[in-house]
């Protein structure tokens, strides 16, 4: 891990306009944010390890935990709603056995929520990876999420 950031930090300066272009290079090598590499950051921008948490928090992009191999985003939104998106989470959190922000104990899966997609005429929606699944029964999570995962093997 030290060698990485030392690469990450020799691309940036010390300074603290540097701090979100590290934080991505870092996210973009472990998948996350690990706590140590956060310290890191704070002590090579020279700034408070709590305005590094502070910024990285602020940002969506960030994460905090390691990600699984695929992701899975059940939509929220008012369109998604109305047409029983929250059904649909029920049978993905029920099937991968977590919670939104959470990783499968064996890396495979994380789930997410969101706000919209920009698909509401295929309500209700769900993304996996970069698929995006309209119109969603309950009774088509089994078979998506186990393509999925035979195509993370
Ligand atoms: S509300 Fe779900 S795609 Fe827009």
């Amino acid at each position: 891990m030290k060698k990485n950031l030392q690469e990450i930090f020799s691309n940036h300066p010390r300074q603290r306009d540097a701090l979100i272009p590290i934080l991505q290079d870092i996210q973009g090598i472990y998948g996350y944010l690990p706590a140590e590499t956060m310290k890191a950051a704070a002590r090579h921008c020279r700034i408070d390890p709590v305005e590094v948490y502070g910024v990285a928090t602020f940002y969506a992009q960030f994460k905090f935990r390691p990600i699984g191999l695929n992701t899975v985003m059940v939509c929220l939104g008012t369109a998604c709603h109305v047409m029983g998106g929250a059904r649909i989470l029920e049978e993905v959190q029920s099937q991968l056995g977590v919670r939104p922000g959470e990783s499968t104990e064996d890396g495979v899966f994380t789930l997410e929520t969101v706000a919209c997609i920009g698909a509401c005429a295929l309500a209700p929606a769900m993304v996996v990876n970069k698929d995006t699944h309209g119109r969603m029964k309950a009774e088509k999570v089994t078979e998506i999420l186990n393509a999925a995962r035979n195509n993370s093997n």
